[in-house]
């Protein structure tokens, strides 16, 4: 903040309109929930909460570039059949937009186990199992420069 009560030290995923703080955020709707056919379901709570949806689009990922989408997890345990999952089928990967877009697109995923998951979050509605978890956020500002430039090219 300033001395005017407005926040400076603008990062790059971040845009003053008006006064309030617009930053994006990388979601993907993970093979499990596409076959599932709840696609439209996700896509109108995305709305209702207030995002804009600036990109979207259907892939169906090879093997190595979902090794490369997740590869801080390159050493867990998990890394082989989370790429194996994630290129088993489509997926839709979206860049949203909104006010606090990172921490609020994770607050209604809800956490990674869908178990765990608050009711009413979408893991806890859509998700399997931790692993096929329905949907994906990215965690923190630089991981969600990283992953936008991973699937769009943003100016
Ligand atoms: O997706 P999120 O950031 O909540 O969790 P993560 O710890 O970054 O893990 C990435 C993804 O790996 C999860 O969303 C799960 O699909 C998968 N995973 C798994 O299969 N088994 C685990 N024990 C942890 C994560
Ligand atoms: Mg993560």
């Amino acid at each position: 903040m300033n001395s005017s009560g407005y926040r400076t030290g603008l990062q790059e995923d971040k845009t003053i309109k008006g006064a309030v703080m617009i930053e994006k955020t990388l979601a993907i709707i993970k093979p499990d929930a596409v076959k599932k056919n709840v696609i439209g379901e996700i896509i109108q709570r995305i709305e209702k909460e207030g995002f804009k949806i600036t990109e979207l689009k259907m892939l169906h990922l090879s093997k190595e570039k979902a090794e490369g989408f997740y590869i801080i997890h390159k050493d867990k345990p998990f890394y082989n059949p989370l790429t194996d999952f994630m290129s088993s089928g489509k997926i839709i990967v979206m860049l949203l937009e909104r006010e606090d877009a990172i921490s609020f697109w994770r607050k209604v995923m809800g956490a990674t186990d869908p178990a765990m998951a608050e009711p009413g979050t979408l893991r806890r509605k859509f998700g399997f199992s931790i692993e096929r978890n329905a949907t994906h956020g990215s965690d923190a500002p630089p991981t969600a420069e990283w992953e936008i430039n991973y699937f769009f090219k943003v100016k």
